[in-house]
């Protein structure tokens, strides 16, 4: 059997405080657009449906509401805004830097965002561009070809098939290598969960329901929407669907080969494909969520379940407000964060159902093992604990203050060492590379990523500052969990309350 590329990639691009000097600097001059530029006479405006007073796409005030929830133009036009679209400008000399609803490591926006339209008011069948600096998206082929060729590439997926509308991301991977190298097939992924997430929740918000999936076959996908596989790589098919019950069947992750060859982001992604016939199903049963569930149960866990989260939490009555107002915090006041503001955060991110925000997208929970550093909150002991996901129970792993610890491990980073509380994602990458083959690595960070983007929004209709954290310490961070080097840390969000007010 060949060793998995997955688990070679994961720690070739380890950083570690002896080799996190090395890298070769940026080179400015090649910084690449973080988005495409479309030249094509058919597009379809979608500027003047946004409720924004005044329009900084049209200069206008928005026009009288049109409806605006489930099946219509000005539905689709807030979906793809408040998942990825441009919500605050900072001017640079020489090149603005657009921020986009969902953020991205680094400012960098790998993601790209496809629409294929099979049946939906104001648009032809097509495929089409999501052009972020116009709000618009601009016809890049005609007909419902491309959402049926979607529908097979998903190997009859029932939510892609039953989708009117059908969007594909995908990840332009040298916008995000340009500055973290190989390591950067992480970040992408976590990046596209995040739009994904955000995606989710625009989705509730504007009355439609989102089906997300990552088992696709890949070489379809590209065909369907001409991409240069090299360059661009996809990394979920959504289906836009109407309300109303769920469709079945429908698959989020399915396994792959393990691979052979050089760890690098593209050869990783190669290895990853699924192919024409869709693999066999994992049947994994409740055991791996078990496990989740009772890790660390020896310790008496401290449940938050109750605290603060009984009815829906904030974000849930202002989704779209929230992801206007989103951005990461720079800097956090050393100041405490409540126990149910905290426990609120979190019941969104695991909970989301629970807590008024719908049936939110996952595509292999199973994997993921969270842990939360309490560095300051009123009413829990500073310490490292494991999270039960569904029950929302602390379990301590070593006590005392974790913050310089933390600090250290997000490679000195203020914004991990003053946070209130730091949330960690990690899994035991060689047990998830064994049921789903190298492809988990994809599994893992896309749904990190959501989680990821909830927490996100979840703080900031709280009032509290968040930030996403890709850049750590790997095997310190692991040390610090108490779990095995060998396992994978995958991603860390810092919480707390913004230095800023
Ligand atoms: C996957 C991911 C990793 C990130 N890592 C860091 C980090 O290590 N340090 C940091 O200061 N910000 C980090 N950020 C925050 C980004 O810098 C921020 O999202 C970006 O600058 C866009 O700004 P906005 O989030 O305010 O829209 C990360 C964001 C994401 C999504």
């Amino acid at each position: 059997m060949a060793v998995s590329l997955a688990l070679r990639f994961h720690q070739s691009t380890k950083y570690a405080p002896e080799t996190i000097g090395n890298h070769p600097g940026l080179d400015w001059e090649r910084q690449p657009v973080p988005y495409k530029q479309y030249h094509s006479e058919g597009s379809v405006e979608l500027a003047d449906l946004l409720p924004l007073d005044p329009n900084p796409f049209t200069g206008r005030p928005p026009e009288a509401i049109e409806p605006w929830h489930g099946r219509t133009l000005a539905a689709l036009s807030r979906w793809i805004y408040f998942t990825y679209g441009v919500t605050a400008i900072v001017r640079h000399p020489g090149r603005d830097q657009l921020l986009r609803a969902a953020p991205s490591a680094g400012g960098l926006y790998p993601a790209e965002m496809y629409v294929a339209v099979r049946d939906w008011p104001g648009l032809a069948a097509g495929l089409y561009g999501y052009d972020p600096q116009h709000h618009r998206l601009v016809m890049l082929d005609e007909g419902d070809g491309v959402a049926k060729a979607l529908g097979q590439a998903t190997y009859g997926n029932a939510a892609i098939d039953a989708a009117p509308v059908v969007a594909v991301v995908t990840a332009v991977f040298e916008r995000s290598r340009w500055r973290y190298q190989e390591r950067a097939y992480r970040r992408v992924l976590l990046d596209s969960g995040h739009l994904i997430g955000s995606a989710g929740l625009a989705a509730q918000a504007v009355g439609l329901r989102l089906h997300a999936t990552a088992a696709f076959c890949d070489g379809r996908v590209e065909a369907a929407l001409r991409l240069d596989a090299e360059e661009e790589g996809v990394m979920a098919v959504l289906g836009l669907n109407l309300p109303g019950p769920a469709e079945r069947p429908t698959w989020t992750a399915l396994p792959s080969a393990v691979g052979e060859g050089q760890p690098t982001l593209v050869e990783l992604h190669r290895a990853s494909r699924l192919g024409e016939q869709r693999p066999r199903l994992v049947a994994k049963g409740e055991a791996s969520a078990e496990a989740l569930e009772t890790t660390h149960g020896w310790t008496s866990g401290d449940r938050l379940r109750g605290a603060g989260c009984a009815g829906p939490v904030p974000l849930a009555t202002d989704v779209l407000g929230t992801v206007l107002r989103r951005r990461s915090c720079r800097r956090f006041a050393r100041a405490a964060i409540s126990r149910d503001a905290l426990a609120r955060v979190l019941a969104a991110a695991y909970l989301p159902e629970a807590v008024g925000l719908g049936e939110q997208p996952a595509f292999d929970r199973s994997l993921l093992a969270s842990f939360i550093a309490v560095c300051h909150v009123d009413g829990i002991a500073p310490g490292v604990y494991y999270l039960a996901p569904h029950q929302l129970e602390l379990r301590l792993v070593r006590s005392g203050d974790p913050r310089d610890a933390v600090r250290f491990i997000a490679l000195g980073q203020d914004l991990a060492g003053d946070a209130a509380a730091v949330v960690f994602h990690a899994a035991d990458l060689a047990a998830c590379v064994r049921d789903l083959g190298d492809r988990a690595y994809r599994y893992l960070h896309l749904d990190a990523g959501v989680v990821g983007q909830r927490l996100n929004l979840a703080a900031v209709a709280e009032g509290l500052g968040v930030s996403g954290i890709g850049g750590f310490f790997d095997d310190h961070t692991a040390d610090v969990l108490g779990i095995p080097r060998a396992q994978a840390v995958v991603y860390i969000t810092s919480l707390g309350v913004p230095a800023d007010g």
